[in-house]
Formats: structure tokens, sequence, C-alpha cells
């Protein structure tokens, strides 16, 4: 008997949270034939440029999305209903056992939101983090989304605090980060490219810093913007550059002319996953406004400095490895003063051993499935007795 899952997808991170799951599926169904889960991928198109989607789906070996709902751009209102609208559909005709949504994004939500008025359970990947800053969009997304999930997976104990904080227990599973499976399971192919990768850029090992900027908070205060490019622009320098990947959302804002960023600064278009790991490995430092960078500088042990005044991942700033400054000009160009005397110590304080994703695929078989339990008179199959959220 299969079980049917609908997993939900549309931005760059969501791609390689995915990429985790759907492998982990894949080997579930490769050595338990008798329970396969039966995955079916939605893309919403949010993101649709090649080096924003595709090359991640090639690279990451995600299957071809099932389905690919092209909504594109627009305001959040207009994004958010056209994906509803669509995933709607979807979940009619195909009546998932459940579905999947990955992160905190538009499509995050639409897709939470869909399942919810149809009665659908849903699991939420990334669940109970919290900037508590709701001029986020991503947090009303996440907030929001975790009301309605019934099996909310959540990469770190401070997740799942802030989960019990608003009043859920229920269905909350402490499970690690899919990112950092995504990130050892491809860790040696990065680094099999890392030579070549720095060699196009004419980079060498630890003589230059790495940035990305596209949170819309910085994106969209024009100030706030120029003071992280006059910082960048301040800090690049011919020994040490500053090589910055740029996300659509802020080549737009220097392309209309608000902000400038400098001649100093190596913009490069966004780069697939294995050549951003080889980059990441070999920085000197990373200035970023990214959450799952955040964690990848972490786990690379490499100093982050983030631009941002708040973290979901407060682990990692208490332990010193990454500081929060802002858009703040000179708070930056200090911070990365500083990172020349971060702390020597490395403890991995996420939670989290690569196999977190296989983690979720057992949930799912227990909570919609039939599994194999070892029992005093031998192997059994018994349908799963834990879940309060079967279809009826
Ligand atoms: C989205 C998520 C954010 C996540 C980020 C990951 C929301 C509210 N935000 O932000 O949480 O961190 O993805 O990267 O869901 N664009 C292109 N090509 C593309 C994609 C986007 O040109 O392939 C441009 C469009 O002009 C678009 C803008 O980038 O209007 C912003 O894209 P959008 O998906 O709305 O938000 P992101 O900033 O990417
Ligand atoms: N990333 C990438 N190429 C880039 C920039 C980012 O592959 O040019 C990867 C990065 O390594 C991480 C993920 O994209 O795994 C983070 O996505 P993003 O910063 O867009 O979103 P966020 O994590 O902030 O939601």
């Amino acid at each position: 008997m299969n079980i049917d899952i609908v997993s939900i997808v549309g931005a760059r991170p969501q791609f390689i949270k995915a990429a985790a799951v759907s492998q982990a599926i894949a080997e579930h169904n490769r050595k338990s034939s008798d329970y396969p889960i039966a995955e079916k991928i939605v893309h919403t198109g949010q993101h649709y440029d090649r080096f924003m989607s595709s090359v991640f789906f090639e690279q990451l070996e995600i299957p071809k999305p099932d389905y690919n709902l092209r909504v594109g751009n627009g305001s959040h209102g207009k994004q958010t209903a056209r994906m509803l609208e669509k995933i709607e559909r979807i979940l009619v005709t195909e009546a998932p056992a459940c579905i999947i949504v990955y992160g905190d994004t538009n499509s995050t939500l639409s897709g939470a939101l869909a399942a919810a008025k149809l009665h659908i359970p849903i699991a939420h990947v990334e669940a109970g983090l919290r900037s508590f800053n709701r001029r986020m969009p991503e947090e009303v997304n996440r907030v929001l989304t975790d009301r309605v999930s019934d099996i909310l997976l959540c990469p770190t104990e401070t997740a799942v605090e802030n989960l019990v904080n608003e009043g859920i227990s229920e269905g909350v599973y402490l499970v690690g980060d899919v990112m950092y499976d995504c990130l050892r399971r491809y860790a040696k192919k990065a680094k099999a490219i890392e030579q070549k990768t720095l060699e196009k850029l004419h980079l060498r090992s630890k003589s230059y810093y790495l940035a990305t900027v596209h949170r819309a908070e910085n994106t969209d205060n024009r100030n706030g913007l120029q003071d992280i490019f006059d910082a960048l622009n301040q800090i690049s320098s011919t020994e040490r550059p500053v090589v910055l990947s740029l996300h659509p959302r802020t080549r737009q804002k220097i392309t209309e002319g608000k902000v400038v960023p400098g001649d100093n600064i190596r913009i490069i278009p966004p780069v697939p996953y294995l050549e951003m790991m080889a980059l990441e490995m070999n920085a000197r430092a990373i200035l970023t406004d990214s959450g799952g960078i955040q964690k990848e500088a972490y786990w690379f042990k490499v100093p982050c400095i983030t631009l941002r005044n708040e973290s979901e991942w407060t682990e990692i700033i208490d332990s010193g490895w990454n500081v929060l400054v802002g858009t703040n000009c000179k708070r930056i160009v200090q911070a990365v003063e500083q990172a020349e005397s971060r702390p020597t110590w490395y403890e991995n304080l996420l939670h989290g051993n690569g196999h977190s994703a296989k983690q979720i695929c057992r949930i799912l078989l227990e909570s919609f499935g039939t599994i194999k339990k070892v029992t005093a008179e031998g192997e059994k199959t018994i349908q799963a007795e834990t879940s309060p959220l079967r279809n009826e």
C-alpha cells in the first residue's frame, strides 16, 4: 500500500531541503518496497531562473516536479493567492495522505493553507523557528504554517521551545536539520570542484570574503542596503576581495538605480549549490542575511557576520561564531576585523547528525502508513496507531 505524499517547494532554499527528504524517501522505497512512499512534487514557480531553480534539481538529483505552477513574481497577496488556487486544485485531484512544506516562504504558507482547508494533514519541515519580528514576511508565514500543521519537524531545541511557548506541543518532533543532511551528502562533490571554482573567479583559499544579500528588510531599505554595499566596498581589496553572489531581488535594486554597489565588490550571478559550498568552505569570512548560509558557515567553521538584527539560529549567535551587525557600515567593517580573532574552539551546537530526513520518513510512515515492528513473536506488519491524523 502506497503512502501518497505531496511535497510543495518554490524557492531556492526549499529545493535543498526537499532534496534531502526526497533522497530519504527514495532510499526507503529501495529498502522496503512493501510500503513505498509515493511522493509528488509541486514546484510553485516562485523562483524560476535557471540558477535559482532548475540547476538545483539537476545537481541535487531531485525528481522532476510533477506540477509546475509558474506563478512567478507579484506582491505577497497576489503571489500567495495564485499559488493557493492552483495548489488547492492539485490537492483535490491527488488527495494525498499528507503534504510536506518547507521553511517559511510564500510557497510554504500557500501549501499549508490549501491543505488545511481540505483537511489534509500537513508536515512542516523547519517548524518552530522564530525571529519575533512580525514585519518579516517569513515570520508571518512561519507562525501561520505552524498553527495549521499537524506534524511539526523542528531543527533545533529552541524551535521546539518556541512552539511550546505558543501552546503547540502535539505532533512536535525534534529531527535536526535537513540542510545538514544535504551538506554532508554533497561536501565531497563540492571539495572535488573547489579548485576549479576558485580558479575560475581568480580567488585563493581563505583570501576572500563571500557575501549574499536578499532579505526584504534589507533590500527594501534603501539607506540600509547602501550602507551594506558601502561596507562591502570598503572591506574589499585586491588581496582580500569581497565576492557577492547577487540575488535577483538585490540585482533589481541596483538596476533601478536605488543603490550603487561600488567598484571594489566582485559581483557574480547566483551560483549552483556545489559551487556555493566550495566558495563557502574556502572563504575567510561570510557576510550574509541568508538563514541557510548562516548555518553552512557554522558547519564549515567559517566566521559569519549576519547583516540583520536578529537570527532564528540563536545557538550559533550564542556560540560566538556568528555575529549580528544589522546594516550599520561601521559595525560591519569592525565585525570583519574582529572575525580574524574568532574563538578557535568549535562544538556543533546545532541539532542533527546528517540523518534528519530519514527520521522524517520514519515519522511519516508511523503517522500515515503501515510499518514493520519487531515484537517478541518476530517481525510484524502493523497499521500505524500513533497518528491522530489519519484521513478517515
Ligand atoms: C524568497 C522568500 C525568502 C527566501 C528567499 C530565498 C518569501 C516571502 N520570501 O524571497 O524567505 O529567503 O526566497 O532566496 O517567500 N526573481 C527573479 N528570478 C527568480 C526569482 C525571483 O528575477 O528566479 C526576482 C523577481 O523580481 C522577484 C524578486 O526576485 O520579484 C523577489 O522574489 P520572491 O520570490 O518574491 O522573493 P525572494 O526575495 O526571492
Ligand atoms: N545558495 C546557492 N547559491 C547562491 C546563494 C545561495 O546555492 O548563489 C544556497 C546556499 O548555499 C543555501 C541556500 O542557497 O544552501 C540559501 O538560500 P537563500 O539564501 O536564498 O535563502 P534563505 O536560506 O535565507 O531562506
